[in-house]
């Protein structure tokens, strides 16, 4: 099955760089949010990253309009009616995903594939609110989407090998790269990289070393573009704290447990760029 027709849900910082990409790969996309400010905010924010992309001389000012043309902001849920592939990007809540997934089935063709983009719910407890739970699967794509290659295309254990491939088909034609994962907490990104980041706050945390001279030693000793403090303080504090408590209840093991100094900050709001103060000062 060859997707050229997308809905995509919530139109938050994930929807619109997922609404972005997918215009561009030149599919036609219903980006739909609930409330008419989100949809608004989402559409500006799509705008903006592709002036810049004009500017930048990464794509002509023809593409620009072509992509922008593609895209149809909306808050009705019709809209998902006839469209090839569903990917849900709402809110991160199992209780608000499980209504709109419902939604969304009652609503579109029996032959659509349903995706969502959660970071941390389990895609087959997701996939048991739907009818047709072969249909569903996970794209996990990263922020931010337009710059990010990867996606993680992930398997519930109701998916079936038609959908895994419609999806890893879907990822192929945005340009991105998709690596399929079995649904398992965390996924494959998330497992390894918020342990290692919550491990740097112990570091920091039995005073080893300081919060620039760890992320220094990071940056220098294993290549890395960022060191993990300041990209704690990117993600935010609370985000990294919830997918620690997801992983330690998804797995039951100790060894995920947060960093005492990490639910310290998080408790007094200091939760990283976008609340002016995390690791470092903003
Ligand atoms: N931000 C990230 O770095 C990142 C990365 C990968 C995956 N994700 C996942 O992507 C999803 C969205 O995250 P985000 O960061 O874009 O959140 P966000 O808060 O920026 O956007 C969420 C959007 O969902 C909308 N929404 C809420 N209820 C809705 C409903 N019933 N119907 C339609 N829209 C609704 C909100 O109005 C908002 O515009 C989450 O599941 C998150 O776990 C986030």
């Amino acid at each position: 099955m060859t997707i050229q027709r997308v809905a995509i849900i919530g139109s938050g910082t994930m929807g619109s760089g997922i609404a972005q990409v997918c215009a561009s790969a030149g599919l036609r996309v219903n980006l739909i949010d609930v409330s008419e400010a989100a949809l608004q905010r989402g559409l500006r924010s799509i705008n903006r990253n592709l002036d810049r992309m004009v500017e930048k001389g990464n794509i002509s000012s023809s593409a620009r309009s072509d992509a922008l043309t593609q895209i149809t902001g909306t808050t009705d849920y019709g809209k998902v009616k006839g469209v090839d592939l569903v990917i849900e990007a709402a809110t991160e809540s199992l209780e608000l995903k499980l209504r709109i997934l419902k939604e969304v089935e009652a609503l579109s063709a029996p032959e659509t594939v349903i995706a969502t983009n959660t970071s941390s719910i389990s895609i087959s407890q997701l996939a048991a609110v739907l009818a047709n739970a072969e249909r569903f699967v996970g794209l996990h794509f990263f922020n931010p989407v337009p710059l990010m290659a990867l996606v993680e295309v992930i398997r519930g254990i109701q998916t079936s090998e038609s959908t895994l491939s419609a999806a890893t088909d879907f990822a192929r034609s945005l340009g991105k790269t998709p690596v399929p994962v079995k649904n398992r907490p965390g996924f494959v990104v998330n497992r390894i990289l918020c342990p290692m980041i919550n491990e740097a706050i112990f570091v920091l945390q039995d005073g080893i070393a300081t919060a620039e001279e760890i992320d220094s030693a990071m940056k220098l000793g294993c290549n890395q573009p960022i060191g993990p403090l300041a990209l704690a303080d990117m993600i935010g504090l609370d985000v990294l704290l919830a997918v620690m408590k997801v992983l330690q209840d998804g797995f039951g093991d100790p060894k995920y447990r947060a960093a005492p100094l990490l639910r310290e900050m998080v408790d007094a709001g200091q939760l990283g760029r976008k609340s002016g103060r995390g690791f470092y000062v903003y």
